[in-house]
């Protein structure tokens, strides 16, 4: 696989736009032998994120650019992942679309998870047209970028059953369990392609 750098760990930047808790277990898997992976940057575009707190508690770079012009952002973004020599990307509830020019210089190297069970439910408010479909199941996919929305390729899925009386809380929490441990699966997978 690419992305491997034979015996140091991968440097790698989290981009998230709000609470984080995938932020949170990455990190947390970040810190175990296991890990192929290291998190040198924390990435948002909203100053407001509550992911961000992560940066403190566990000691990791924090940057913020509002991506109101997206191409300037971007270019800026670009330079900063270059200064910290960041080579991997995970996106954790990042809910900015990236443009085909950021993502062909991460070619293969910017991963993400979604609430569903891709190719169904791409985009937004996943769980609620799943529940309005009467879907049996739903659940959460990691896979790579690519300049399609939602649509690289699969790495690894969970499926969870949806119950008689799911919510879209209640399902949005139920799939977040899984979404904490499918992420760092996947990325143990992609170092092992
Ligand atoms: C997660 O459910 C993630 O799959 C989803 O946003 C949530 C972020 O939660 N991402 C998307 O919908 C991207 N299209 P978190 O901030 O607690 O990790």
């Amino acid at each position: 696989m690419v992305l491997s750098t034979g015996y140091s760990k991968v440097k790698t930047a989290v981009f998230i736009s709000g609470t984080g808790s995938n932020l949170k277990s990455l990190i947390k898997f970040s810190k175990n032998n296991k890990s192929p992976i290291t998190i040198e940057l924390i990435f948002s575009n909203n100053a407001k994120a509550k992911g961000l707190n992560y940066s403190k508690i566990y000691n990791i770079k924090k940057k913020v650019l509002n991506f109101r012009n997206k191409n300037l952002s971007e270019n800026k973004l670009l330079s900063i992942l270059k200064i910290n020599n960041i080579e991997m990307i995970c996106l954790a509830g990042f809910m900015k679309i990236l443009s085909k020019n950021f993502i062909k210089r991460f070619k293969g190297k910017i991963l993400n998870i979604h609430p569903s069970l891709l190719p169904k439910y791409k985009g937004l408010n996943t769980h609620e047209r799943a529940l309005n479909n009467k879907e049996k199941y739903s659940g959460c996919t990691v896979h790579f970028v690519n300049s399609q929305l939602d649509s690289g390729k699969i790495i690894l899925q969970k499926k969870i059953k949806i119950s008689k009386n799911e919510t879209i809380t209640s399902l949005a929490k139920k799939i977040l369990v899984q979404e904490h441990k499918l992420y760092p699966k996947a990325i143990i997978k992609v170092f092992n392609l």
